[in-house]
């Protein structure tokens, strides 16, 4: 869901096309988007405010001076509420407006009044569209970095065919999705070195046995893939798991949770950040057989004797010149208590809790979830594909670290 938690406000202008913007809302609140409508009068001639407060699920608003609105989320209090602005259908009429900065409806003043970026979806005959005085206005909102989307050619609803017809709502919906996208990949985490731990560790028994774990390396690779996107030189130290590398991303595979130690450790030195999301081995066998071990006969139980392995994250955090550290949790139970502990015993500066009860989500799923801690802060990250997650619980991190070490932007 690409707009989750995206206030997006949606101005709808009296063409024909507004028809077509209760399918709007329904597809950007499926992205997760929280919308609020405001008609102008003109459009309450082609869609009905019932509709759209019904698929909103948001008071719709046309008057700019009407007491019970203002009373409630006033204009002024609409405009900064505003993540974006989208007007859809955007009439001839309503393009010249905001040309010219009239401020005569609420949707108009709320153009002038809102700093969110405004988005305009034009829908005219095609030769309003094309008539000089449109183009002129459509080249000083392009100055202006107004986002213009579409319009469309075709079929038109007076019979003429041409540019004019709005473009369609799925499509409206994937601009807002991209723009947003874009926008969460500024490379905040420029010039910023990254470690990441991803994957199992394996335990040898034998030259054919193992002990490990059921961790696929999905949310660690998330993460790598998202702190690339975000400008951070990442080294991703990844046990065996069989996922490619994220594009930029320098790799160190490795296999046992004394390689792991090894690894972190070789180049610790260099980040700035490091995050252990590995589920690492908390013991190995103290002796491993050099030659494949036999079965006893007459001896139905096996016992191997394990001790502990280093622990990897403990020990970055102890450094003397420690990076910003996050720390994973993987709980079954009292999964924020466990964490919390961990957060405090580790000396960690953050720490990600997963309840991996739910089979659905965390080891080896495509989705997760986050309970995400710090000494006095905590925060929940509902459950989404482990891509989007990384992405939120990065921007988390980010915060934090500007936090610690003052702001990097
Ligand atoms: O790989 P996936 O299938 O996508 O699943 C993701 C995940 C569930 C493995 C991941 O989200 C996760 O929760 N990773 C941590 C799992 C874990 O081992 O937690 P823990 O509570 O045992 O360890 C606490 C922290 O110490 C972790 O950050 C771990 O990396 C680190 N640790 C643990 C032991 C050790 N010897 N060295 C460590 O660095």
């Amino acid at each position: 869901m690409q707009l989750e938690q995206k206030n997006v406000l949606l101005g709808v202008s009296g063409g024909i096309a507004a028809y077509k913007t209760p399918d709007l809302v329904r597809k950007l609140t499926a992205q997760g988007a929280n919308v609020r409508v405001i008609l102008t009068a003109s459009a309450e001639h082609f869609v009905s405010p019932l509709s759209l407060q019904a698929v909103s699920g948001n008071k719709v608003s046309s008057q700019l001076l009407d007491e019970e609105a203002e009373a409630g989320m006033g204009h002024i209090e609409l405009a900064r509420w505003a993540d974006i602005f989208i007007i859809a259908p955007a009439t001839a009429n309503i393009i010249a407006k905001l040309t010219y900065g009239l401020a005569d409806d609420l949707l108009t003043t709320l153009a002038l009044a809102t700093s969110a970026p405004i988005f305009i979806a034009p829908a005219m005959n095609q030769q309003m569209w094309a008539a000089a005085p449109t183009a002129e206005n459509m080249q000083k909102l392009r100055e202006r970095n107004t986002h213009i989307l579409g319009p469309a050619s075709g079929e038109q609803a007076c019979g003429d065919v041409g540019y004019g017809r709005m473009l369609e709502p799925e499509l409206i919906t994937k601009a807002l999705c991209d723009y947003c996208h874009e926008q969460s990949n500024e490379a905040i985490f420029s010039g910023v070195n990254i470690m990441i731990t991803a994957g199992p560790t394996r335990e040898a028994i034998d030259p054919v046995r193992y002990i490990s774990n059921h961790s696929s390396g999905k949310m660690g690779f998330a993460l790598a893939k998202a702190a690339q996107a975000l400008g951070a030189n990442v080294t991703l130290v990844a046990g065996p798991v069989s996922l490619e590398s994220p594009a930029g991303v320098m790799r160190n595979n490795v296999v046992s949770a004394q390689d792991m130690f090894d690894a972190v450790h070789n180049s610790i030195a260099k980040q700035d950040i490091f995050i252990a999301c590995a589920a690492v081995a908390d013991y190995k066998l103290e002796q491993v057989s050099t030659q494949k071990m036999k079965k006893q006969h007459g001896d139905d139980k096996l016992s191997l004797c394990m001790v502990q392995n280093p622990d990897i994250l403990k020990s970055v955090a102890a450094l003397e010149q420690a990076p910003f550290t996050l720390g994973f949790a993987a709980e079954t139970q009292d999964v924020e208590t466990y964490a919390k502990s961990k957060l405090v015993k580790k000396n960690l500066d953050m720490i990600a809790a997963n309840d991996v009860s739910n089979s659905e989500l965390g080891f080896n799923s495509d989705q997760n979830a986050l309970i995400v801690l710090t000494e006095e802060k905590s925060h929940n990250l509902s459950p989404k594909s482990k891509d989007l997650l990384a992405m939120e619980l990065l921007k988390l991190l980010h915060s934090e670290y500007c936090e610690k070490h003052g702001s990097r932007d």
